[in-house]
């Protein structure tokens, strides 16, 4: 069963192989309203579940629309109107969602929602994010940064803030695509361990800087992401603004990356807070492309998972 739970949970080649794919398919579909079919229909007659316990702007337009650009349909369930949110187990869900659909995207809180939901579903499952995790979103990066640079192997990333769900799955694809990644900020927001140490032990090389601008020296991509996650408290929101601040992606600290670096952040954003709009609406700026690219991405994605 294809599962894409995380992506040091899927092999190096299957990952490069869906990057190839999802560029191709992008290609492909050069010029054509957004609504057209593909060329080939390989979800036809295939339905997908997509299961939002958390909110969603991309994930959910991307998914819904790439099933139908090839072919498929998509049924968009939201975790609180299903009975998982009132008590049904989720490995009852996963058993009755299996009897329904071909695949089964899920959004959720608790990592082990999504494990116990692989565990027991006879369809493959897809990770839409969780609170450790969130490796669609970095397929997505990885695409985009080889459709402007090139190879990201061997590359600088630097990680700034918060070392939070999609700072976990950026280590992971250091480690599966061979870059090297700097973390920037405070001591309190360090990636998980597990994390870090599963990307050295792949051979990446993973540095921890205080200072921002010492950070970014050299860095081939910056990378930005909001300081309070969906599950992170809002009551602690002043604090962590208080300790981040000094990590803000502004001119200034790009200007201290290579010339020709890019800018990412995956969106939603805080403008001004985590990021400057100078630099989000800047030259560096690839923050549109990573968007789109989660819909080439993921399609790719699917087709691995069933098989088409
Ligand atoms: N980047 C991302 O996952 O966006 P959404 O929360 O809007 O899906």
């Amino acid at each position: 069963m294809n599962h894409f739970l995380d992506i040091h949970k899927t092999g190096a080649a299957d990952l490069r192989n869906m990057i190839t794919q999802a560029g191709e398919m992008k290609q492909a579909r050069l010029g054509r309203p957004k609504g057209a079919p593909d060329d080939d229909q390989p979800l036809a007659g295939q339905m997908v579940a997509l299961i939002f316990e958390k909110p969603s702007t991309r994930t959910r337009v991307s998914f819904d629309l790439g099933v139908r650009q090839m072919g498929g349909q998509t049924m968009l369930l939201s975790g609180n109107d299903m009975q998982l949110g009132h008590g049904e187990t989720i490995a009852d869900t996963a058993r009755v969602l299996s009897r329904y659909v071909d695949l089964i995207m899920i959004r959720t809180f608790d990592e082990d929602v999504l494990i116990e939901m692989a565990e027991y579903a006879d369809v493959p499952v897809i990770n839409g994010l969780t609170d450790r995790t969130h490796p669609c979103q970095i397929m997505a990066d990885v695409l985009t940064y080889e459709e402007h640079r090139g190879p990201i192997a061997g590359k600088k990333v630097v990680w700034t803030g918060d070392g939070n769900n999609v700072c976990s799955s950026f280590l992971h694809a250091a480690g599966q695509f061979g870059f090297d990644l700097t973390f920037t900020g405070p001591a309190q927001f360090d990636p998980e361990e597990e994390f870090v140490g599963y990307a050295r032990k792949k051979g990446s090389k993973i540095t921890i800087e205080r200072d921002a601008f010492k950070a970014v020296e050299g860095a081939d991509l910056v990378v930005a992401d909001t300081w309070v996650s969906m599950h992170d408290a809002q009551s602690a929101k002043e604090r962590r603004h208080n300790l981040l601040r000094p990590y803000q992606v502004n001119e200034r600290l790009m200007s201290h990356a290579r010339p020709d670096a890019l800018f990412m952040h995956c969106l939603p954003a805080h403008r001004e807070e985590e990021a400057t709009s100078a630099v989000m609406d800047g030259p560096h700026s690839v923050i549109f492309d990573e968007a789109e690219n989660r819909l080439h991405a993921q399609k790719a994605i699917m087709r691995w998972c069933l098989g088409v």
